[in-house]
């Protein structure tokens, strides 16, 4: 056991220089590259001992949409940074459209892929093809998004989901003051897909820190809607969002009630907030959350329309997975930081989380454009 622990964590500081910027406590779970969940009694790693190494370094990579600006940025930095490992990629965006991804990675087993690096649309759809990609013997990682009910997935690299909703529901509290004031505060709720089961992370993270507030009366959803499914925006879509907000606008803030914060999970939803705001909305300008720091929205919060951000690095989190992809093409085991949180409806799967950040007017020079992330230009 002690052995195995030393062998892991050489194999884990092996790869450590390539997690720059996220979560630092490694430590490797007992799961084998074809998604087995079964850890030998010993708690001898099925990873290192039993997956087979792969044989090509054919790596597919699925991606939701290009719609988005931050699943392009995630394509191209796993593009790049999988090529300067040595690999050969073959990268597809589909669309948002469930049916597109499905073809998409199924065709990518019959190429010969060797190793499926999925960003799903929906958690749910890809059952299918990840039961060939099994049944082939074809390693999964979960980007982002967890695959939800497929005993074919490997492991999952994200960012802290639940971490990324209470920084979001503690700026809420801050800016508020919700500790000291006394109120009421109006605030309405808008969250993600109800097929990405990250919103529901995002969704509960909020909650937990916002929900005393509502049952003590000092935050006051006007709408009424606070469930996840009634504050759920289908595709994360701006259009949705903005119209929910118009509806909401027009039944309970026209009148002069103030609104005073919108939570949003993130920038998408944030942005059909604001244009909604801007076409009906006369009072003071409430405190809304985003996450992603898109350009949009980046430049909403240069000019006030939005007040708090969370940058998701993407960079990390492509060189996150590429050290996993490197480790399981190996043969050996990935470095993982979480192996409690995300149970993806056939057991835990072993997870590298990456740390959210906070971006205000205040620091997005430092975050965003002394790291490179953007340019001075790109936010003009
Ligand atoms: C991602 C967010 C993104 C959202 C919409 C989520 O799964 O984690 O970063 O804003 O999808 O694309």
């Amino acid at each position: 056991m002690k052995k195995k622990l030393v062998a892991t964590l050489l194999s884990a500081a092996m790869v450590t220089t390539m997690f720059v910027g996220c979560g630092t406590s490694g430590e490797v779970a007992d799961k084998d590259a074809a998604g087995s969940t079964e850890a030998s009694a010993d708690g001898e790693d099925a990873a290192g001992d039993t997956a087979a190494k792969p044989d090509g370094n054919l790596v597919g990579v699925a991606m939701p949409t290009k719609d988005l600006q931050r699943w392009n940025q995630d394509g191209t930095n796993m593009k790049e940074q999988l090529e300067k490992a040595g690999y050969e990629v073959d990268l597809q965006y589909a669309n948002n459209d469930i049916a597109t991804q499905v073809s998409q990675v199924e065709t990518m087993i019959s190429n010969g892929c060797n190793l499926l690096v999925i960003a799903s649309i929906d958690g749910e759809s890809l059952g299918t093809p990840l039961s060939q990609a099994k049944e082939a013997g074809i390693p999964v990682i979960s980007y982002d998004r967890l695959l939800m009910n497929s005993d074919a997935v490997s492991y999952y690299a994200t960012f802290d989901n639940y971490m990324v909703g209470t920084k979001q529901g503690e700026a809420i509290v801050e800016a508020l003051d919700l500790e000291n004031a006394d109120g009421p505060f109006n605030l309405e709720i808008f969250t993600g897909d109800p097929g990405d089961n990250n919103a529901r992370f995002f969704y509960g993270g909020a909650m937990d820190v916002l929900q005393p507030y509502i049952d003590d009366g000092k935050l006051v959803v006007q709408s009424g809607q606070t469930t996840f499914e009634e504050v759920a925006t289908a595709n994360w879509s701006t259009e949705t969002a903005q119209n929910r907000m118009d509806t909401i606008i027009s039944g309970n803030y026209s009148g002069g009630t103030k609104l005073d914060a919108v939570l949003c999970s993130n920038d998408s939803t944030a942005l059909g907030v604001a244009n909604a705001l801007a076409a009906s909305y006369t009072g003071e300008y409430p405190f809304i959350t985003g996450q992603d720091c898109d350009v949009a929205n980046v430049k909403n919060l240069i000019t006030g329309k939005q007040s708090m951000d969370i940058f998701k690095d993407t960079r990390d989190l492509a060189t996150a997975v590429v050290g996993m992809v490197d480790s399981i093409m190996k043969g050996e085991e990935a470095e993982v930081n979480d192996t409690e949180s995300y149970d993806n409806g056939t057991g835990v799967i072993p997870t590298y989380l990456c740390e959210p950040k906070v971006c205000t007017a205040d620091n997005y020079k430092e975050l965003l454009l002394d790291s490179g992330y953007y340019t001075e230009d790109d936010l003009k």
